[in-house]
């Protein structure tokens, strides 16, 4: 990708490429069976930062990986994502009505074509991630994709920390409890959306990936702390889902433990943590460095 667009230019190109790309790789909606096919394509398109998707472009845009050889790699970050917020979404999880501004999975189809829908986007992803045949990198490189994703989605990455937030309604985490609920929730995604670009990336120095993981770490961590803070003092319109929601759930959250300001300042202290661990990097990883910005100044 050219290297002076600004970063508002290379979201809107990685946006446009991840929306065509998950186009092209969702079941069609005339496949049967239709009415699955269709909630999947419902939740997926249209709607979304992209986020994953921009970390593993940007981390290639880092690298020297070209974007083509990570369509398939954003994509899987993408459908885990998206199966991930249909479930969250569940009565009997966070029972949120909107979701990317108009009704969620299982208000628009039904709960169990929900369920569904998520099921079939996550076995989607590991589909796309061992057969793609864009993605040209060595078997053992592919074999590596995939089980990163498998441990950053699973029991000990998303799915965990989903399991500590559920049963942790009405208690009181401590820091590191909190941390812990983030990391693996939130973290665990955005954390795999820049290792598959750096596995992607032949003879990649071990010392440099670690870089790129610390990096990915401490925005992931910052992102969800974002994400509450916004749940607190953005609205429904601009969030495009249900404000104020973890206050009335219970929630643990930063803000509920720092205050406001405590957890803006700790957003911003892994932002600069960030920034500390791309410190050897060149100026094509400054799409990496302008997203961490975004990730705590963002509205949305
Ligand atoms: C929302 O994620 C759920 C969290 C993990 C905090 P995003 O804020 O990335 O949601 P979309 O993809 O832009 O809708
Ligand atoms: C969701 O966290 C994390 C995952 C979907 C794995 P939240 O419950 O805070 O996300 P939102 O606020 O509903 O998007
Ligand atoms: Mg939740
Ligand atoms: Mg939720
Ligand atoms: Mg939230």
């Amino acid at each position: 990708m050219n290297p002076e667009m600004t970063l508002t230019d290379f979201m809107q190109s990685c946006q446009a490429r991840a929306e065509s790309a998950l186009d092209a790789r969702l079941p069609l909606a005339t496949k049967l069976p239709e009415r699955l096919h269709q909630a999947m394509r419902y939740s997926t398109l249209g709607g979304g930062k992209r986020l994953r998707p921009l970390l593993t472009y940007a981390t290639g845009h880092a690298l020297g990986v070209a974007p083509e050889v990570l369509d398939g790699p954003a994509c899987a970050m993408e459908f885990i994502h998206v199966y991930s917020l249909i479930h969250d979404d569940l009565p009997a999880m966070d029972d949120d009505d909107l979701r990317r501004g108009k009704p969620t999975c299982h208000k628009a189809y039904d709960e169990a074509t929900a369920i569904l829908a998520g099921d079939g986007l996550q076995t989607l992803a590991f589909q796309v991630l061992a057969t793609d045949p864009t993605i040209s990198v060595p078997a053992a490189s592919r074999l590596a994709m995939i089980e990163t994703l498998a441990l950053a989605s699973g029991s000990c990455g998303m799915v965990g920390g989903q399991a500590i937030d559920l049963e942790s309604v009405g208690r009181e985490l401590d820091l590191p409890g909190l941390e812990a609920m983030h990391i693996r929730k939130t973290g665990a995604l955005i954390r795999a959306s820049v290792r598959l670009a750096a596995l992607a990336s032949p003879d990649l120095p071990t010392e440099t990936a670690e870089k790129l993981d610390h990096y990915a770490k401490c925005i992931g961590l910052a992102f969800q702390i974002q994400d509450d803070i916004l749940d607190e003092e953005s609205d429904t319109q601009t969030l495009g889902k249900t404000q104020g929601k973890d206050r009335d759930n219970n929630k643990p959250t930063y803000p509920a433990l720092l205050g406001l300001a405590g957890a803006k300042q700790k957003a911003e202290e892994l932002h600069e943590d960030a920034l500390a661990s791309l410190a050897g990097f060149d100026e094509r990883a400054d799409y990496l460095r302008q997203l961490s910005a975004f990730i705590v100044q963002r509205r949305s």
